[in-house]
């Protein structure tokens, strides 16, 4: 399946006088364009500047496989636009060929003037090499200072976890109740926050390789669980964590439930305790989320995003392996009398464990609003 990106606008004109914090900024923006279809890789922009620091062209890794951003923009510009030209790179250029050429070396064959990039690669075998051909070259070189080195960090933040700890990034979603009721206990939960923010939750599936879900949430809101956003096609994969094998043993009593009739069976794994069940489906045996979360790195998913419900949010916040909150607040309140908390089977003994969100930005659907940070 073609990658299919969503529209974007560049803010400048092409000879437009850019500053090399707006070059950045650029190439943020870009690299996120590829957020759907580069696992494993990372999210790289880049944004080129001629010799008098004016905007000539931005590029970025779009898929998996595909021209990574340095050879994305390159393709696009003639040898004088290239002559004495500053490129801004989110990442180091890579040194080693993969399914593509070293962007480096390739850089390195043009009479490019300066490269700002704005990390160093985390993969140890490669870290440092890229800058040290380009340097060979005679090319400028230098590692990004500025103040956008913590949105350099956020874009790379699945990759730099996958590569530095060598474990799963993973994500958590919870639409709440200004009070954090994410359901009522009678189970109806349709619909907590606005159509706009759904929309968004969408996108977010797409950045991830997986979506988590629980068994509860499956038998009491059957989700499709598949991406349905305009520009976006991708097919995610689809974790159930289901102990007992109850949704196996009603899939096998003639139940279909929705999430089966929209995602490809090879996409649709079964955490559980005891593989015991006679069933075709792949079922991923655990002891514990640690343990699950390891295997579905086996499995080469390096990105899960976790749906719920409210047991399945607290528990993985009690295993300490939620590296980044999305919650969105719709401003209501629901109480607590017959609401489900999504932290109803998490709890602290005292304020100095409490959990705290870290580099926190906050964003307006409608009228919910939208809290995301890392954690950790
Ligand atoms: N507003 C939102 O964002 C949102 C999102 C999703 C769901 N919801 C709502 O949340 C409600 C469901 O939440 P819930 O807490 O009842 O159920 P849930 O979290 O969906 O599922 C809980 C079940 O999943 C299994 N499970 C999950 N994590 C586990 C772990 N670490 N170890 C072992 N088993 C684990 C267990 O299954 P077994 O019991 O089989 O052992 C557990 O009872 C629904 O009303 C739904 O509408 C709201």
């Amino acid at each position: 399946m073609d990658a299919q990106i969503k529209n974007f606008t560049s803010p400048f004109e092409k000879g437009e006088l850019i500053t090399p914090e707006q070059a950045m900024q650029l190439a943020i923006e870009v690299a996120k364009l590829g957020a759907p279809y580069v696992s494993p890789n990372p999210l790289v922009g880049c944004v080129v500047v001629n010799a008098n620091h004016e905007f000539i062209n931005y590029g970025f890794h779009k898929k998996f496989g595909q021209d990574h951003a340095e050879a994305d923009a390159l393709k696009k510009l003639s040898p004088q636009e290239i002559k004495g030209s500053t490129f801004y790179v989110t990442l180091e250029p890579c040194a080693h060929e993969g399914k593509t050429p070293s962007c480096a070396k390739t850089l390195a064959k043009h009479p490019v003037k300066k490269v700002v990039f704005g990390l160093i690669d985390p993969n140890p075998l490669v870290s440092g090499q890229g800058a040290h051909i380009l340097i060979q070259a005679g090319i400028q070189t230098e590692e990004y200072q500025g103040p956008l080195k913590q949105s350099l960090n956020e874009l790379c933040e699945v990759f730099l976890k996958n590569y530095r700890d060598k474990k799963i990034f993973i994500a958590m979603k919870v639409a709440s109740s200004l009070d954090g009721q994410v359901a009522l206990k009678s189970g109806e939960s349709k619909w907590i926050t606005s159509a706009a923010s759904r929309t968004y939750v969408h996108e977010l599936r797409s950045y991830y390789d997986a979506i988590i879900v629980g068994r509860n949430t499956i038998e009491v809101d059957d989700p499709s669980l598949n991406i349905r956003h305009p520009e976006i096609n991708k097919e995610n994969k689809i974790v159930v964590i289901d102990p007992s094998g109850k949704i196996l043993d009603q899939i096998a009593g003639g139940k279909e439930f929705n999430f089966l009739k929209v995602n490809k069976k090879e996409n649709i794994f079964f955490g559980v305790s005891k593989k015991n069940h006679d069933s075709d489906f792949q079922q991923i045996e655990f002891s514990n989320l640690n343990d699950l979360t390891e295997k579905l790195w086996h499995l080469k998913i390096r990105s899960a995003f976790i749906e719920g419900g409210a047991k399945t949010y607290s528990l993985f916040l009690e295993a300490g392996l939620v590296h980044r909150l999305y919650l969105f607040l719709a401003s209501s309140i629901i109480g607590n009398q017959n609401g489900v908390s999504w932290t109803n089977a998490f709890g602290i003994t005292s304020l100095d464990s409490k959990l705290r969100l870290k580099s926190t930005d906050v964003l307006k659907f409608g009228s919910d609003i939208l809290i995301t940070g890392q954690l950790n």
